[in-house]
């Protein structure tokens, strides 16, 4: 059985002192693959750095909305000529709307807006965070569909009802479900996560955040921990751990175009990855 974690932040100080066990935990948990997201474009040589380290690492550039401000007039040409630089990276992100923790809308919209740009300008899947801002963002991809055409994304640590769901689905998006579908309390994404396609459906940790049950009394959530979001999202949807493996690992190699896996072992490795 292979899982791929489709969202960490293992750069984190967090993680500074123990990542070689950690690595070791998520390699017996069958974690064949993750996808580090990155929050700014400031991280990316660290970023690269533990793909150097971790062969089965692919990566995301970008800026993410609570960072908002930090976006310049130069922002979108770096983020631009990093996505171009190596091979592995294989999205945007992560980006999106926080209007739960911020208020500067205009100027998260404006950051968005010219990352989704980028996204389509080369043609790589976006990473996307959305906290209370369901309705605004769906105005926005709308008409950036509509004008621009449409791009191919997820909804990162997903926590909307049925009927937000339905929306982003219906702009053709995945959904990656993360610790808060374990949570007691998480019904409406329960019930999210029981209607999404089979063929759009992907886990994700978020770590080091979100560790989900049976973990959550842990400080600092791991890669390793993505089996039990699994676990929860394929009783939920009554079907085995195998199954869910299967397709969400599928679904992550579709979105992110991931080297595929032969018999467990990747395609191609560091060493021929970069491209200058
Ligand atoms: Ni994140």
């Amino acid at each position: 059985m292979q899982l791929v974690d489709t969202h960490v932040h293992i750069n984190f100080d967090s993680f500074q002192g123990d990542l070689d066990a950690v690595a070791l935990r998520w390699r017996q948990a069958g974690v064949a693959w993750l996808v580090h997201s990155c929050v700014e474009p400031s991280e990316f040589s660290q970023i690269q750095s533990l793909a150097n380290r971790f062969s089965e690492l692919s990566f995301a550039v970008g800026l993410h909305p609570l960072d908002a401000e930090k976006w310049t007039e130069h922002s979108a040409k770096e983020i631009l000529a990093l996505a171009q630089q190596d091979r592995r990276i294989v999205a945007i992100g992560e980006m999106g709307l926080d209007f739960y923790k911020a208020s500067n809308r205009e100027q998260q919209e404006v950051v968005f807006k010219a990352q989704l740009e980028i996204a389509s300008q080369l043609d790589l899947p976006v990473i996307i965070h959305c906290r209370d801002a369901v309705a605004p963002m769906v105005e926005l991809m709308q008409a950036f569909w509509q004008h621009q055409g449409s791009v191919q994304g997820v909804m990162h640590c997903w926590g909307g009802n049925p009927e937000e769901t339905q929306l982003f689905l219906d702009l053709g998006l995945y959904i990656s479900f993360s610790g808060t579908v374990t949570f007691k309390n998480a019904r409406s994404i329960q019930a999210s996560a029981q209607m999404v396609p089979s063929d759009r459906i992907l886990v994700e940790t978020d770590c080091p955040f979100l560790a989900p049950v049976p973990k959550r009394g842990e400080r600092r959530n791991e890669p390793a921990y993505v089996r039990h979001v699994a676990e929860k999202v394929a009783q939920l949807r009554q079907t085995s751990l195998e199954t869910l493996a299967l397709q969400t690992t599928q679904n992550a190699c579709r979105l992110f175009n991931l080297p595929l896996l032969d018999q467990g072992l990747p395609i191609f490795s560091a060493e021929n990855a970069s491209l200058t």
